[in-house]
């Protein structure tokens, strides 16, 4: 693994990988790195023959009360963690990635998947990733890039970002990696105390429960909402949100709709905490 730190060095090596016939895949990531991650590399392994992952820890997709400051960098394991598995570990500074300040770079904003739910609570957090991945997608041009199920609207955000900007991309989405107690791994987790890290698992307990009513036959979306937030509220979580949405679009669900979505944002103590459940009602 090369370990390259300015946007020329990795374009000579792109480059050089290009005139070869070599394709290339992204896995981009802000650090403190795990099996969530891993399973992203793995993926970008078999797509293509050489893997870049980022880590870059980006300020514009932190609100100002976020975690920004203690957001956890962690660069000597993660770099001895993608040592066996990546060909190029890309770590830019912040004056490599906005050097001119985060705050007056050329911003994208990506229109109506963006609005709701995590977009709607986080204002800006959003357009920060369009246009960190924007600038990454134009640092490393990559044939493929990966990113987890897990961050669903992001992913959404990230879809309609690249179909509206012609990047000549193929974005692979990769199944949420779950603890053995069925908690979706987040690099967050690590904020959890030890009795909030047992009660954790609820979050998907509550999405499950939610996606059997729907496979059960029932419609009633609201009530079922309420239900998953009163879950949440009895284990001592915060629910920010608990909702049911077509997949994909994310728009609110009807009764119609095959392709469901439920996703929810919680807060556990300091810890915020997403997770969703895809669900297919397709007879
Ligand atoms: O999912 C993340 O870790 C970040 O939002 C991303 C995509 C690396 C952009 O900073």
């Amino acid at each position: 693994m090369q370990a390259v730190y300015s946007i020329v060095e990795l374009r000579q090596q792109v480059t050089a990988w290009r005139l070869q016939g070599e394709t290339v895949a992204f896995v981009p990531t802000m650090g403190n790195l795990h099996a969530g991650h891993l399973a992203l590399v793995a993926q970008a392994r078999r797509h293509a023959d050489r893997v870049v992952v980022s880590v870059f820890v980006n300020p514009l997709q932190f609100g100002a009360d976020e975690d920004l400051a203690s957001y956890p960098r962690t660069l000597a394991a993660d770099s001895a963690k993608l040592e066996p598995v990546v060909d190029v570990l890309f770590a830019p500074s912040m004056m490599e990635v906005y050097p001119r300040g985060h705050e007056v770079a050329s911003q994208i904003d990506v229109p109506e998947v963006s609005e709701s739910l995590c977009g709607a609570l986080r204002p800006g957090h959003f357009i920060g990733v369009a246009t960190v991945v924007a600038k990454l997608f134009n640092m490393v041009q990559p044939n493929y890039t990966l990113f987890g199920e897990k961050d669903y609207q992001q992913l959404q955000v990230i879809r309609r970002m690249a179909a509206d900007l012609c990047f000549p991309v193929e974005i692979i989405a990769v199944p949420t990696v779950r603890a053995v107690d069925g908690l979706a791994l987040s690099s967050r987790n690590g904020y959890l105390s030890t009795v909030e890290r047992e009660v954790a698992p609820r979050l998907y307990q509550a999405l499950q429960k939610t996606v059997q009513g729907l496979i059960d036959g029932r419609r009633d979306y609201a009530a079922l909402e309420r239900e998953g937030r009163e879950v949440l509220e009895g284990a001592d979580f915060e629910p920010e949100y608990f909702s049911i949405r077509q997949a994909g679009s994310l728009k609110m669900a009807d009764s119609e709709m095959p392709e469901l979505i439920v996703l929810a944002a919680a807060k556990l103590g300091k810890t915020r905490l997403i997770d969703n459940l895809a669900c297919s009602l397709v007879e």
